[in-house]
This record gives C-alpha cells, sequence and structure tokens, in this order.
C-alpha cells in the first residue's frame, strides 16, 4: 500500500472532510436523536433511551476529538463485519491516534454508520432492529420530488409506446440511452447527507428537471459513456444480458436509475436489470431493500403524491410506469441483491480478490455492464487517496481494473477525489469556483455542481 497516495483526514482544512465532520456529522446525529425520540412508545420507550444515550455520547466524542475506540468483542461477536473495522483502525493507529476530527474521512465516516447500526442491534428489540433512522428523512425528500417524478413518468409513457409499436434503430437506442444515462446520473446530484449541510430542497427541485440536465451537459468534465455503449452492444451473442447497478440513494435517484432499467428492459437491450442495495442504514440515504419497496407503494398512493393524483393523466403515467416495474419485478427481470460487502470499509478494488466478496465477484462476473452510481461509490472505487486529477481511472482503481468487470461510474462530484481530468482543468475550475464567489476553490470537487461518466474496458 505504501507506494499508494494518502487517504483524506478529517484535519485537512481544503478537504471536504473538514465540513462534513465538523458540520454534518453532528447535524446528522442530533436529528437521529429527535428521530427516535419521536419513535418511543409505552414497549420501545427504554430500548429507545439506551440508542438515545449512546448517540448523544456519540456526539459528544466527536465534539471533543475524542480517540476512536475499537469495536468490543462482544459487539463483534453479534456482527462480525466489525472485525476488519477494528483491523484497519489498528492499522491507521500505528501512525498516529485516530480521533474523531483528524482521522481518515472515509474510513470514520464508515465507521459511524457501522456505530448506529450496532446501538441498535444492541437493544435486541424488534422495533429498533428493522428501524431506519433515516427513513423519515428519505420519505419527506421525495414527496418533494413529485414534480420531477411526474416529468419522467410522462418521458417514459410516451418511449414505451414507441418502442412498442415502432421498429427503433440502435442510433436512436444510442441516443435514448445517453438521455436516460444522463437522468440516472443527475438523479445523484443531490443526496440526503447534504441537506445536513447547505443544500436546500429548492437546490433538489432545481436539478430534477430536463431542462435544467440539458443546461448541466458541459459540467460533465469526463464522458466515456460512448464506450461503455460498445460493450453492451458490441456482443453480437445470443447470450442473455444483463446489467447491474450498485445503487446509491433512495428516494428520487432510485427513481431514477429504475426509469433506465425499464428502458433497458423494454427496448430489448437487455433481459435482466440487476440491483444492489444496502444491508443497513448507510450514509443517511442509500438505498435498502424496503426502501425500492416502499418507492414502489408510494408512487401509487394518493396521499403521498398529493397532486399527481388529482389529474387523470397525471395519474395514469405514474400508475403505468409503476405497473411495468411491478411486472418486471415478478418476471425476475428485475432482480434485488443485497450484499454486506458494500458496507465493509473495503476499497472496491478488492472485489475480485477478497474472500468476504467471492460470491458477488462471481455473480458480477456475468454482467454486460456493471454501474456504480454516485460519490460514495466513486470514492470506494478510487480509495478515496488523494490521486493526482489526472490519473487515469484504470490506475486509479487498481486490480479492479483488470477483473474483468466492466466498470462504468455515474458520479455527480461531492468529494475530493476525481481522476481522469484532462491536464490544466483541475486548476481551471478552482479559479471557476472562486470567482464564483468560493472561498476555497478546491471546493468545486464536493459541490454537486460538476460530474464525471468514467468506464473502465
Ligand atoms: O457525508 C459526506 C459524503 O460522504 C460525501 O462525500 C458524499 O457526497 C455523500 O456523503 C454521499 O454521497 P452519495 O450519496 O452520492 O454517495
Ligand atoms: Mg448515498
Amino acid at each position: 500500500m505504501s507506494d499508494l497516495p494518502s487517504v483524506y483526514y478529517n484535519d485537512n482544512p481544503k478537504s471536504f472532510a473538514y465540513p462534513t465532520c465538523h458540520k454534518r456529522w453532528p447535524i446528522i446525529i442530533k436529528d437521529g436523536i429527535r428521530d427516535v425520540k419521536s419513535k418511543f412508545d409505552s414497549k420501545n420507550s427504554i430500548t429507545g433511551e439506551e440508542i438515545v444515550s449512546k448517540l448523544q455520547t456519540l456526539l459528544e466524542s466527536l465534539k471533543n476529538d475524542e480517540i476512536v475506540v475499537p469495536f468490543t468483542e462482544q459487539e463483534i461477536q453479534r456482527n462480525p463485519d466489525l472485525t476488519h473495522y477494528n483491523d484497519t483502525l489498528a492499522k491507521f493507529n500505528k501512525s498516529k491516534p485516530v480521533t474523531w476530527l483528524t482521522g481518515p474521512w472515509l474510513f470514520l465516516e464508515c465507521y459511524i454508520y457501522q456505530l448506529i447500526n450496532n446501538f441498535m442491534l444492541e437493544t435486541n428489540d424488534s422495533f429498533w432492529l428493522n428501524f431506519d433512522l433515516f427513513e423519515e428523512l428519505k420519505n419527506n425528500t421525495f414527496k418533494q420530488s413529485e414534480f420531477g417524478v411526474l416529468e419522467l413518468c410522462k418521458r417514459y409513457e410516451v418511449l414505451s409506446q414507441q418502442l412498442n409499436t415502432q421498429s427503433v434503430d440502435l442510433d436512436t437506442l444510442k441516443l435514448l440511452f445517453n438521455e436516460f444515462i444522463d437522468i440516472s446520473l443527475w438523479g445523484n446530484a443531490t443526496d440526503l447527507s447534504l441537506l445536513a449541510g447547505n443544500v436546500t430542497l429548492e437546490d433538489i427541485k432545481s436539478v430534477q428537471g430536463a431542462e435544467v440536465r440539458k443546461k448541466n451537459e458541459e459540467k460533465i468534465l469526463i464522458n466515456d459513456l460512448p464506450n461503455a455503449w460498445e460493450r453492451l452492444t458490441g456482443n453480437k451473442s445470443n447470450k442473455s444480458k444483463r446489467v447491474d447497478v450498485i445503487l446509491d440513494n433512495s428516494g428520487f435517484e432510485l427513481f431514477t436509475d429504475l426509469v433506465l432499467g425499464l428502458f433497458l428492459l423494454d427496448s430489448k437491450l437487455i433481459d435482466e436489470f440487476h440491483i444492489h442495495v444496502k444491508s443497513i442504514p448507510w450514509f443517511v440515504s442509500d438505498t435498502m431493500t424496503k426502501d425500492f419497496h416502499n418507492l414502489l407503494e408510494q408512487l401509487i398512493e394518493p396521499e403521498f403524491f398529493t397532486d399527481i393524483h388529482k389529474i387523470d393523466e397525471d395519474s395514469h403515467a405514474i400508475k403505468f410506469l409503476q405497473s411495468k416495474l411491478v411486472h418486471y419485478l415478478k418476471e425476475d427481470k428485475i432482480i434485488i441483491n443485497e450484499d454486506r460487502f458494500w458496507t465493509l470499509d473495503y476499497n472496491y478494488w478488492e472485489i475480485s480478490t477478497n474472500p468476504a466478496a467471492k460470491k458477488l465477484y462471481q455473480d458480477l462476473q456475468k454482467s454486460d455492464l456493471v454501474i456504480f452510481k454516485g460519490d460514495l461509490n466513486y470514492r470506494k472505487l478510487t480509495g478515496d487517496l488523494m490521486w493526482d486529477r489526472t490519473t487515469p481511472f484504470p490506475k486509479a482503481i487498481q486490480s479492479l481494473a483488470t477483473s474483468g468487470l466492466p466498470v462504468l461510474s455515474l458520479r455527480t462530484c461531492k468529494a475530493d477525489v476525481v481522476v481522469g481530468l484532462p491536464k490544466g482543468v483541475d486548476e481551471q475550475l478552482i479559479e471557476t469556483y472562486k470567482a464564483m464567489g468560493n472561498e476555497i476553490g478546491e471546493f468545486w470537487a464536493s459541490s454537486g455542481k460538476w460530474a464525471v461518466i468514467s468506464f473502465n474496458q
């Protein structure tokens, strides 16, 4: 590991790690305390109090920049996933004791979500064991996406009729592929953990419309999509085709990913669409299996999207899309996959070699395109290392580049690590971002205003 660049650390004021650990983590934990308290009833309040008290202790240790304590034997017995966290913590501790506000950013962020999950496990109370601290936030924010959801439902209804009644040539399919990838990419522009920062719901709405997406085209700094298209359509054998998506956020982003899946299935470009979800609440908004099922219900629930269901035409479009999703799910053409590897603290280049990912790797090898959505997945792909920003993507993803997996990353940039940029672009963007009135130009990379589409053959 020694010849690799360093990871980003929380005490680097020019890294997005700094505002994340100082401002956003405390807000996320405080909101969590409020939400746990709001769920107290006569049966769960004693165990609930235990969770609140542990969250409060965590908050204090963050604020006081205390040393990060390893998971105990008992905790590991309850959840063996934590063993590797302790091993990694011990490695980082060798150079200097890891504290919350000075330690390695990505590792500690994953650690926090495992800790919170652990608080729930420790109660051994079925209510808290199934409790997602972030569910209310996920649902409330999805509600705000009504306009974007409706626009896409209508677009899909028209498209679906065209695909059913006309023969569509490959060039047209390629244009449509670009369009739906673009929708899925910008669906990642906002995520709920950012709501703890300075992103407003108005900001969220403003990135969900077609017009804005069009304007944002020049904000895609790297676009390897033509190569991914070649990979997907190049193999003319009769073997059935499949696309996998390592999902990121639930709600609107998940919705856009599913619309991409519908297009790929309807157009017969693929036969199976596999989606990979998290098994525990993760980075606030990441998709879990139950979030997928919630979304299916929410789409047709008149009390959820209140405006859509008032007008027949709108209501028809949304019901049509929802029924297609249900249909493909029943036919096993949309397949949900849950694997604990995604919430371990490994870099993704270990997928092909790590025993913990053995089954997952075998499964992903059957895929014709593996799409990694979002910022966190990109950080895990590149190790969240301080790569020079001109480093080629295949180098930054290390052995994953030669693993045989056709990796496509769709990411709006919300953290420091960026690779594959042409020479000079980073310097230009630092100046541009400063000229936009921001004090730290380097924060262009975490502003969510730019994006990259990176592919490894
Ligand atoms: O909390 C900070 C962070 O890790 C950012 O780096 C990242 O933008 C976000 O959480 C998660 O983003 P995404 O949902 O796109 O993976
Ligand atoms: Mg996320």
